[in-house]
């Protein structure tokens, strides 16, 4: 991979401006049955602060929405309050899922109107937002299943999320787990569809192809998929695409595509500085994480090398290391965080590795055999 991912690494020399400039990820917004008691876990298990609400004492009918925040990250947790919103009808069909992707944009009307002209769905026209701290103006389009991009520009507002919320605080001490920001949100995507939205990355949002994983990188004795990982120009916002190969047995990814039933949001992979500290207090709190067995650890150091991290407290936390030829990685993967096999979360720490784990791939695949077995769902 080392060959591959420096061949294909976007370079700073590039002539063609970057018509869709990007600041990060804004949000993420999940749709879930009940927003409350998400909300809820996300505080207690994760570490989150609520910082704004919008729902009936705010003036609206149909929804409430929880704004959470842990240092850069923010999630919008959101559930219906009615049987006929799109809201509802996206809980019945996903199960609790992401629906927004959020980006942070200095111009919502450049932004739209570059990927609109380019072939984007358009979701949402651009729209300004006001309230007594300024204006926020957001826009979206549509990508893969019902997932949608919204880009917000809030350079004009001072509030605390955006026109419409209400600041609010979480009602017990909240305590961070260190998490930091987004490093990178999954796809899945239908059989034969993977290259279709990399070249909507490409295209309609001027991404460039970073890496690429086929069945050979990803196959254990059962299952396969193959991956393309799309970044923007400053690499700030990242997304692998995921599709099932042919395997043996199904795969996760298919697993995924039949409870959600649709292309959707796989993992979202948050970043912290001290994964130990961060994986001790989530484990502590009651967070579950694929398992890996013992031997993993038994060649480690022949893998990776000299790391800073002590093996054993590794070994302990089922924290998984890869090295690339920058530096190294590691990383952690939460079971699903809903009753169907669906959205998970990454821990990863990365010390000047750019690239995604691919020496864990195998252990990991294994892993969520073991889980998928459990579930009567190899
Ligand atoms: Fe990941």
């Amino acid at each position: 991979m080392s060959e591959q991912l420096s061949a294909t690494l976007p370079t700073t020399t590039t002539t063609t401006p970057d018509f869709l400039p990007l600041n990060g990820t804004d949000y993420v917004e999940f749709y879930v049955s009940n927003a409350k008691q998400t909300a809820y876990y996300y505080q207690a298990a994760f570490g989150f602060e609520i910082v704004a609400y919008a729902g009936l004492e705010t003036g609206l009918r149909d929804r409430a929405s929880y704004v959470l925040q842990q240092d850069k990250i923010r999630f919008v947790i959101t559930s219906p309050l009615t049987p006929d919103s799109p809201i509802a009808d996206h809980v019945r069909l996903h199960g609790d899922g992401v629906k927004v992707l959020a980006l942070w944009v200095d111009d919502v009307e450049k932004a739209f109107e570059a990927t609109v002209s380019r072939g984007a769905k358009v979701a949402q026209a651009p729209t300004t937002l006001t309230d007594e701290y300024g204006e926020v103006k957001v826009a979206s389009i549509h990508t893969y299943g019902e997932t949608i991009h919204t880009f917000v520009e809030r350079k004009n507002y001072h509030g605390a999320f955006m026109p419409g919320f209400v600041a609010r605080q979480s009602m017990f001490p909240v305590q961070s787990v260190g998490l930091k920001y987004i490093d990178h949100c999954v796809g899945n995507v239908n059989l034969g569809e993977m290259n279709r939205w990399v070249e909507f990355y490409e295209k309609v949002m001027g991404f460039q192809l970073l890496i690429t994983f086929d069945d050979k990188d990803i196959s254990t004795e059962y299952t396969a998929l193959m991956s393309k990982v799309v970044s923007n120009g400053n690499g700030y916002v990242k997304f692998p695409i995921n599709e099932p190969a042919q395997g043996r047995k199904k795969s996760q990814i298919e697993e995924y595509l039949d409870f959600y039933r649709d292309s959707g949001v796989q993992h979202i992979a948050v970043a912290t500085s001290n994964i130990v500290h961060t994986v001790t207090e989530l484990r502590r709190r009651g967070v579950d994480f694929l398992y890996v067995p013992d031997n993993y650890y038994d060649d480690l150091f022949e893998r990776v090398g000299v790391i800073d991290e002590d093996i054993e407290v590794l070994k302990k936390l089922n924290i998984l290391v890869d090295r690339d030829e920058e530096g190294y990685l590691l990383q952690l993967f939460t079971k699903p965080v809903q009753d169907r096999p669906t959205v998970f979360f990454e821990i990863i720490e990365r010390h000047g590795a750019r690239s995604f784990g691919k020496g864990n791939f195998k252990a990991l695949f294994e892993s969520i055999e073991r889980e998928q077995a459990l579930r009567g769902t190899l």
